[in-house]
Order: structure tokens, then C-alpha cells, then sequence
């Protein structure tokens, strides 16, 4: 699976090798009569990616305004909305999400959209934690989500908030860089 051309989009996450690799376990994980919803859509690339190969009906999720307009030019139907909030209990089978991953200095948190869309805070995950408070209501109660998160996430502080928040996690695909290590969490109500 190959990554778009580049665009001229200064405000909205270019899709990059963590895009691909949700996209393409997304893309093998997803049937064509399951409920998808992308939180963090950025540009569409993943959403669009999973619709056109498997057929599922996807809508995405963006606090950045210019990343809904990117979402739906490239044919997704999009909400602006802050993470699940919006959405309702069980409404969904599968949650895909590329959150700001990347710990950030204090010093340095920044405040434009685009660098928004990479900031998790001083420990990488202060998107990571809300998602996975809240991700559990949204899924049915046998759905699962796929999270992308980083080496330098903090891979087991990830795992104990999930499990924090009633959700098993499981590795379903990973890809090592010279700094870090891609990982793409599958996650599961304990219930389930
Ligand atoms: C790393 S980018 C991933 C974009 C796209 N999903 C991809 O994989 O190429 C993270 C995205 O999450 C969005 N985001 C950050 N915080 C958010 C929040 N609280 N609610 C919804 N979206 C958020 C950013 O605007 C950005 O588009």
C-alpha cells in the first residue's frame, strides 16, 4: 500500500508511515458490513483507504476544522467533534485512531493545528488517555478498536490505561524505525 503524493495542506497532517500502517491492518481487520469510525481523521487517507478496500460504511472525527474539509474532499463523511464525545453508546463495530503520539517539552507545546495533530503532551499520551476512557462506550459490545501508538508512547503505560479502562490489548502489527517501533494495539471490552 502506497502513501498519496503530497499536498499542499500546511494546517493538516500528511499522511506518513504511521497512516499506512493503520490503514493497512485496518484495511485486513474490517468486514464489509461492519460500522467504522476514524477519531483523528487528518486527511481521510485511512478512512478512505478502509472504505475502498473493504466496502465498510466509514465516518471520521477531527478537532481541526481543515482536516474535516481534507476528510470530506476525499469522500468521507466527517464531524468535527472532540475524540467519541459525540457519538453514541454502542454505535460502532471497529474505532480506528492515529493519535498524537509523540511526547513534547513543556517547553515546547505547541498550539497550530498541524502541530496539534502530533503533540501528546509531556508523556505522548495526553490524547491516548481520554480515548481510551471513552472509546469502550462507543463500541458494540463485541467491537474493537485499533489504536497506532510509539515506542516512545510508552508502550506498557498504554497497555495499563487500557486495561484501566476494561479493555484487553492485544499487538496486530508493528514496524521498527532506527527511533522508535510503530505499534497497532487491538483493543477489546474485557467483557467481550
Ligand atoms: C497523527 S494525526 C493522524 C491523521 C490521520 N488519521 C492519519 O493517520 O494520517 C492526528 C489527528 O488527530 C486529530 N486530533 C488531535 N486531537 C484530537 C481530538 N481531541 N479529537 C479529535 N481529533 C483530534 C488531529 O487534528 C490530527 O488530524
Amino acid at each position: 500500500m502506497t502513501l498519496p503524493e503530497r499536498r499542499e495542506m500546511p494546517t493538516v497532517y500528511e499522511p506518513a508511515e504511521d497512516s499506512r500502517l493503520l490503514a493497512e491492518t485496518a484495511a485486513e481487520a474490517v468486514a464489509a458490513d461492519e460500522r467504522v469510525l476514524e477519531v483523528g481523521v487528518g486527511s481521510g487517507y485511512v478512512a478512505a483507504t478502509v472504505r475502498e478496500a473493504t466496502g465498510a460504511a466509514v465516518v471520521g472525527c477531527d478537532i481541526n476544522p481543515d482536516a474535516c474539509a481534507a476528510a470530506r474532499e476525499s469522500g468521507v463523511g466527517v464531524v468535527r467533534a472532540d475524540l467519541t464525545t459525540p457519538f453514541a453508546a454502542g454505535s460502532a463495530d471497529v474505532v480506528l485512531c492515529n493519535p498524537p503520539y509523540l511526547p513534547t517539552p513543556p517547553e515546547r507545546e505547541w498550539d497550530d493545528p498541524l502541530e496539534y495533530a502530533l503533540s501528546g503532551g509531556d508523556d505522548g499520551r495526553r490524547v491516548v488517555r481520554p480515548f481510551l476512557d471513552d472509546v469502550g462506550r462507543v463500541l458494540r459490545p463485541d467491537g474493537r478498536a485499533y489504536l497506532l501508538v510509539s515506542s516512545l508512547t510508552g508502550l506498557d503505560a498504554v497497555r495499563e490505561l487500557a486495561t484501566a479502562a476494561g479493555l484487553e490489548a492485544h499487538e496486530r502489527a508493528e514496524e521498527s524505525f532506527p527511533f522508535e517501533r510503530l505499534v497497532v494495539l487491538e483493543l477489546t471490552p474485557s467483557s467481550a
